[in-house]
């Protein structure tokens, strides 16, 4: 019996397989096409940031920062890359430059005391030499100082990040980027919910605030949606003011939940004093007919706000789009002012939101960069995919050209050299690496799903000819290698 472990994908995480992983490819590679025909250009994103960035940016208070994130110390020594052995900084003033360098760090209690060590090393070194170097490194080894980093929650806070760091304002437009990668949020697992999960994300960055700016994206955000069969979807749009207006909202919201604070959940009772807007968030049954008769921030908006709005609206009738107003929509993220959406699609059950955005001016700012303007969004690819599948929507990809079937060592560089050919040509092709009987590779080829079986034996050598099976209805020909490659190269740009 065996003692080893089984190991298993953890909890909230999961492998995406072939043919699958095509359907996500597709998916993918779908949105690349939009988006750059809309001029945005994709950003490689770290998948680990400085904690500090996320709490920042999407609020301490938020569920995502108090309770989802997967927040680890790190190393200091690999972090900030301490010398390591004494030729490392074999003279002082190696060791004073890179004190100069660690200066530039943030200024937090423990890069001070890092600085700190730094400049005391570096007399010692000075005056003893090399013991004293390596009492020093022995001294950050046993203080561990690492930086808190978390895994990114979500993408916007690096954007704006990374819009700082390259000094994006200094370029001439408005800066449009996407991305696309896995985020991590601990939440419980559920049908549509991981702790892995996968986003296609779009933002605009730029001085300009322009309500076509938030039209466009939208625009942008329903072709692709259109083009990759995600149909049976609602827009929700809102919006939910800003500096100047949300604050006396806020405050008004309180006070009325305040006073029927008795007949709220415990969840509720607690979001009237941290953040009163994310009980209009709430989906319990008792609490509905209670935030009915609240406030509305559509009637406390500022004029700023309010011609914004109706700005936005115009420009999406313009477009032909299609929306529904939900004064409820207020997102769970704390960085966002003006316009917010989401898109919810069918056969998802209650994790039904497949993409969900708004406007964020202001972000930039909080992170210590310039006034900025921004506005995106960020499309869930797990749940996606899954309503496609489960509306009947996804389109057959890829697969399987031709498996060839060969028999006899005479014919197999003839397999040999065909298969690279057609390979070369575009074409998803399998070689079986042993010889095997007619049957039993066409037995293969049928069960492997492939459109073509390619026949090759002592016949087909003797004649310089091929013989090209359709597995669907068996129909067979006799075709030269010119013919043969034709032939397939018109079927594949059916
Ligand atoms: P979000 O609403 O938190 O927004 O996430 C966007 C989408 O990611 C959701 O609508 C959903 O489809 C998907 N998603 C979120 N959490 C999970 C999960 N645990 N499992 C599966 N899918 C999930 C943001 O992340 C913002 N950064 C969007 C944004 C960009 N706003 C402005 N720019």
């Amino acid at each position: 019996m065996s003692d080893r472990k089984q190991f298993r994908a953890i909890k909230g995480t999961r492998d995406i397989l072939p043919p699958d992983s095509a359907l996500w490819n597709w998916f993918e590679h779908t949105a690349r096409e939009v988006f750059e025909s809309y001029n945005f250009g994709e950003i490689r994103l770290p998948i680990f940031e400085e904690t500090t960035l996320f709490a920042r940016s999407i609020g301490e208070e938020t569920d995502v920062v108090a309770k989802e994130m997967y927040t680890f110390q790190d190393r200091g020594t690999i972090q900030v890359g301490y010398p390591q052995t004494v030729e490392e900084v074999i003279s002082s003033d190696e060791a004073v430059r890179a004190a100069w360098e660690l200066k530039r760090l943030p200024q937090t209690p423990e890069n001070e005391l890092r600085v700190n060590l730094m400049h005391h090393a570096c007399r010692s070194i000075a005056e003893e030499g090399a013991p004293a170097l390596l009492r020093f490194v022995a001294e950050l080894h046993a203080l561990d100082l690492g930086d808190s980093i978390t895994l990114r929650p979500e993408a916007t806070a690096s954007v704006c990040r990374a819009y700082i760091e390259h000094n994006m304002q200094a370029l001439p437009a408005n800066q449009k980027l996407y991305y696309i990668g896995p985020m991590f949020r601990r939440e419980r697992p559920q049908k549509g919910r991981y702790r892995q999960f996968y986003q296609i994300g779009a933002e605009v960055l730029g001085q300009s605030d322009a309500p076509a700016i938030d039209a466009e994206v939208l625009e942008m955000l329903l072709v692709f949606f259109n083009r990759v069969g995600l149909t049976r979807t609602t827009l929700y749009v809102n919006s939910i003011g800003d500096k100047n207006c949300r604050p006396q909202y806020v405050e008004l919201l309180r006070e009325e939940l305040r006073k029927v604070k008795d007949k709220l959940k415990e969840d509720s009772q607690r979001r009237i004093e941290t953040n009163p807007l994310r009980v209009l968030d709430s989906k319990i049954p008792d609490e509905q007919p209670i935030i009915e008769k609240l406030p509305r921030i559509s009637d406390h908006l500022c004029d700023d706000c309010r011609a914004h709005f109706a700005k936005l609206k115009e420009e999406l009738n313009l477009r032909g789009i299609e929306y529904r107003e939900n004064w409820r929509l207020v997102r769970g993220l704390d960085y966002y002012t003006r316009t917010t959406f989401e898109v919810t699609a069918e056969g998802l059950g209650s994790q039904n939101a497949v993409c969900g955005g708004g406007r964020y001016d202001g972000l930039v700012e909080l992170l210590g960069g310039p006034p900025t303007k921004g506005i995106g969004f960020a499309i869930g690819t797990d749940r996606s995919i899954l309503s496609i599948e489960e509306g009947g929507n996804a389109p057959r990809i890829g697969g399987l050209a031709a498996y060839i079937a060969w028999m006899g060592q005479a014919s197999y560089p003839t397999a040999v050299n065909i298969a690279g050919k057609l390979r070369a040509a575009g074409l998803s092709v399998e070689l079986p690496p042993e010889e095997m009987k007619f049957k039993k590779s066409l037995g293969l080829a049928d069960k492997l799903g492939a459109r073509y079986a390619l026949i090759i034996g002592e016949d087909e050598v003797a004649s310089r000819t091929f013989t090209l099976k359709r597995l669907a209805d068996g129909d067979q020909k006799k075709l030269a290698e010119g013919e043969l490659l034709e032939y397939l190269e018109s079927e594949r740009r059916r």
